[in-house]
């Protein structure tokens, strides 16, 4: 079904519906204990490589609240703090005589210094960066329970800590050392706890890794039974229990969220799932085609395609102000949706592909809007409807290994994050068809020579941005006046912080003359070399 532009239509849903969610969540968990740590989530991540599931719980959480959870192990994360200021946080001391085995890094293992005995002695010049850590003698038997058992007696770890554990409490030995820290491994077998100064989740660390999953395995008993393939099985009962015979719909964005969102429940509950794409018109170059190919054709989903590329444009004319684009993008979205879906009055359910950190993060404070997000699979959730949310314990890689076990093509499974207002924020005032669609060809410029390259997976983003002027050139003995495209490739970790990609001069080369070469209207192309901070990945 193709609904063309609908500018009618009813909500077709009874208000005052509680909100269901749902999460499948296995029975072994490993707590991490978030200390304000700028690395809580990557820990969890480790743990989530190792095959063993995962969640990140604040510090206050209480011990008879870890009783509750049954945990098969605990990680006290680092934090900022240092453990002898006023209101530095600390752990329920219930914790540590549960037997769960507590793995404790940097602030953790301080934390179990201080709370059990030990001395920390405040911080003379602090260890940061890379350093060698030195194993203690005797080192480690296969018979021991200690940590550190088959590691190199010498090794570079990452130390990133002001104070340092002098002395470890009654009971405990310190394993290892380093410059800056006399005890940088601590622990008490017999108690089940361990404790390292370093940071092992980090890369900088080569045998971190190693070091967690001897922690997982070898100590805390953890089977390796996290694997996609598992979880597929387990979210789609979870989905079929949930939604029953019920009637269920999803916005599909072309991004990988609402696309793995929506192939898995459509694995549970088949045809009672219908998606709507909106096709904004601010798209990149086929990619609306390329969402109703994958869903509709091949993965047989019943999807109502929304043809509003002219409703936007007319709702974007005149506007150049990066905000007021934003908000006429987003407020028109959930317009042309709500209208799509009233077509659908039996459905109570809306998938949403929202993910484990999208959950960790709300609930915090944002200090400020740099910029007001929109995002397609995002609606809100005043939309009267029961929220189907199979996702929401997954991590962005963990989404993407899902995609594949499901069968979705590579280019939706690795897609590159795409702003929600599309090519709105790309175009530097006001938005028209025209520019659109030169924008369209620019970028498509970009990303089919950095595939050339073989260069698309190292780079988190790379897109073409037009500028609001335009300049003077010579093409063919003849003067030009047209619009300079700006290139903007950048590499990061999770988009809060970017650097602006070393691309090869020769690849750059090749974008530029084919841009020139094959992009009526533009006559310049220029790189941008800004890294986040200061400037922000998008333009607007
Ligand atoms: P900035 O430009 O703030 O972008 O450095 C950070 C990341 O967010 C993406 N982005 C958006 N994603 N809705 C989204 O879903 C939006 O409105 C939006 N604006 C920016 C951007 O592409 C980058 O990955």
């Amino acid at each position: 079904m193709t609904v063309d532009d609908p500018t009618s239509g009813g909500t077709g849903s009874e208000s005052g519906e509680k909100h269901v969610v749902s999460v499948h969540t296995p029975d072994q968990v490993v707590l991490v204990v978030d200390f304000g740590a700028q690395y809580s989530q990557l820990i969890a991540r480790r743990v989530r490589e190792a095959n063993v599931y995962s969640e990140i719980v604040p510090h206050t959480i209480s011990a008879a609240e870890v009783a509750a959870r049954k945990p098969a192990a605990i990680i006290l994360s680092g934090g900022p703090k240092s453990v002898h200021v006023e209101g530095a946080p600390e752990l329920d001391p219930g914790v540590f005589e549960l037997g769960v085995p507590i793995l404790g890094i940097c602030y953790g293992s301080q934390l179990i210094a201080q709370q059990l005995g030990g001395t920390v002695a405040r911080g003379g010049s602090g260890e940061y960066g890379r350093t060698v850590m030195h194993l203690g003698e005797p080192q480690p038997s296969a018979q021991d329970d200690s940590l550190l058992y088959g590691l190199p007696s010498n090794q570079p770890v990452w130390m990133s800590h002001f104070d340092a554990i002098t002395e470890p409490p009654p009971g405990f030995v310190a394993t290892a050392s380093s410059e800056g820290a006399p005890v940088a491994a601590l622990e008490n077998p017999e108690r089940r706890i361990w404790g390292v100064q370093f940071h092992p989740e980090v890369h900088h660390t080569p045998h971190g890794q190693d070091v967690i999953v001897r922690f997982l395995h070898d100590l805390a008993g953890c089977s390796a039974d996290w694997t996609m393939a598992n979880f597929v099985d387990d979210a789609v009962a979870d989905i079929r229990a949930q939604v029953g015979e019920g009637r269920a719909i999803c916005g599909l964005s072309g991004g990988v969220d609402s696309a793995v969102a929506a192939a898995l429940v459509h694995k549970a509950i088949g045809a009672q799932l219908t998606c709507v794409f909106v096709d904004t018109g601010l798209m990149r170059k086929n990619e609306g085609d390329q969402v109703v190919e994958t869903f509709k054709r091949h993965q047989g989903i019943e999807l109502i395609h929304v043809r509003a590329g002219d409703r936007f444009f007319e709702r974007l004319a005149g506007l150049t102000d990066p905000e007021e684009k934003r908000k006429g993008i987003g407020e028109l979205f959930i317009r042309v949706f709500e209208d799509a879906k009233g077509g659908i009055t039996d459905a109570r359910y809306l998938v949403q592909g929202t993910l484990y950190p999208d959950v960790i993060e709300s609930g915090t404070a944002h200090a400020a809007v740099i910029k007001s997000h929109h995002n397609v699979g995002g609606l809100p959730d005043d939309l009267d409807f029961e929220l189907v949310e199979p996702l929401r314990t997954l991590f962005k890689d963990e989404v993407r290994a899902v995609g594949h076990e499901l069968g979705l093509p590579d280019e939706i499974v690795w897609r590159q994050p795409f702003p929600g207002p599309g090519l709105g924020v790309r175009i530097i005032g006001e938005v028209t068809p025209d520019k659109v669609a030169l924008l369209q060809e620019a970028d498509a410029v970009v990303r089919e020579e950095l595939h050339a390259a073989g260069m698309d997976r190292e780079i988190w983003q790379a897109f073409a941005v037009l500028a609001d002027i335009r300049t003077v050139g010579v093409q063919g003995d003849e003067r030009t006046y047209g619009y300079p495209i700006i290139v903007r490739a950048v590499t990061s970790e999770d988009a809060m912080t970017a650097d602006w990609a070393r691309i090869p001069y020769e690849v750059l080369e090749a974008i530029s003359s084919r841009i020139i070469n094959e992009v009526p209207g533009v006559n310049r192309v220029a790189y941008d070399i800004t890294s986040k901070p200061p400037g922000t990945i998008e333009w607007e």
